[in-house]
């Protein structure tokens, strides 16, 4: 079985063919992208329009390429899937439509894939990671805990109720004179940071439930800046940058516990997985953290390589392939939808 996944909800244009071969090393036969990071660097942060004519301009070349890395041609394929949602809405028309045309002209199923399933489901592309698992999906759009049961079978634990935690770390990037993406960047200077120095508050800790809140954290972080006074030193700065996400790392944990004790309750930790998905678990200091966390609750901690974490064409063409699998098929009138919830 072999599908094509195509992903333009954000940033990145992207395209992979996938297969279900049991050797999971074997999935991947080919994996395009195109990063606009950037194009979108000089803002600060992603600007709709410029990410839609970017995925019109770049997308049919980096399908053809996937399929060429491949070896095959649209006719080898079993199914054609892309992201529907949620997401940039002009952003993902461009690839839903892309989609559905190759879809009509070849005769293949589409296969409408929701953005954060792709996401949720990743590690079973490189590791066959049972059902259920529990998942902590930070990006720099969602920071939320999902149980998932099975193929289109999710319960949500908890989401932010503001900010999503990488948007936190590319806001106080910004404040900081960073740059874009933020993460990255914070993460490197808070290594030469105090991170005792300010003392920043933990939105929700200690809060039943295992929902987030970051945008308190981004008021009291430029507060604390301007506390520095008019032209901060670079010593501060990492104090600054350290303090923060040591905050964030300690409201993810705190977060954490309380997702595995609903985990718990209704499926048993001790020997399942924890899996934590998108571009924020990059951060060594946050995995190094969940490893322990999973470590002290018997579970067995999972996260994707790199490149599957963060958006990519494989998750989707991998969501799209389980769902085929499945007979899961959708229609061309699958609508595009920026808000859609798992
Ligand atoms: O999953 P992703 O590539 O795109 C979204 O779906 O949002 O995640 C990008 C986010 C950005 O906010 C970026 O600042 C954050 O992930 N990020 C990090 C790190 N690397 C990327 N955040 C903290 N530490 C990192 N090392
Ligand atoms: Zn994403």
């Amino acid at each position: 079985m072999r599908v094509l996944g195509i992903e333009t909800s954000c940033d990145e244009t992207a395209c992979a063919v996938v297969t279900d071969a049991a050797d999971p090393s074997r999935r991947i036969l080919s994996h395009s992208l195109f990063s606009q990071m950037r194009e979108h660097a000089p803002y600060g942060g992603v600007v709709p329009e410029i990410a839609s004519r970017a995925h019109i301009e770049h997308l049919d070349g980096l399908v053809a390429e996937a399929l060429a890395e491949a070896g095959l041609e649209l006719a080898d394929l079993d199914a054609i899937a892309a992201t529907a949602g949620p997401g940039l809405i002009g952003g993902v028309m461009v690839g839903l439509m892309t989609a559905k045309a190759l879809a009509y002209a070849s005769g293949k199923p589409l296969i409408a894939v929701n953005h954060l399933e792709g996401h949720a489901l990743s590690v079973r592309i490189s590791d066959d990671v049972p059902f259920p698992y529990l998942l902590l999906l930070v990006s720099g759009g969602h920071c939320q805990f999902l149980i998932v049961e099975g193929v289109g079978r999710y319960q949500r634990l908890g989401t932010t109720i503001d900010d999503a935690a990488g948007e936190a770390f590319d806001k106080t990037a910004k404040l900081l004179g960073l740059g874009y993406p933020g993460g990255p960047a914070i993460e490197r200077i808070a290594k030469q940071g105090d991170a005792a120095r300010f003392s920043l508050p933990l939105p929700l800790k200690g809060k039943p439930g295992c929902d987030f809140s970051f945008s308190g954290l981004k008021t009291a972080v430029r507060l604390a800046l301007e506390s520095c006074g008019p032209s901060p030193s670079e010593r501060d700065k990492a104090d600054l940058a350290a303090s923060f996400q040591q905050t964030v790392m300690a409201v993810i944990l705190d977060r954490a516990r309380n997702a595995i004790a609903l985990f718990d309750a209704a499926h048993g930790a001790a020997g399942k997985h924890f899996v934590v998905a998108g571009g924020v678990a990059a951060n060594a200091t946050l995995r190094a953290g969940l490893v322990d966390l999973a470590a002290d609750h018997g579970m067995r901690f999972t996260a994707p390589p790199m490149k599957l974490c963060t958006d990519n064409g494989a998750m989707i063409a991998w969501a799209g392939l389980e769902r085929f699998r499945l007979g899961m098929i959708d229609d061309l009138e699958a609508p595009a939808r920026a808000r859609w919830p798992l």
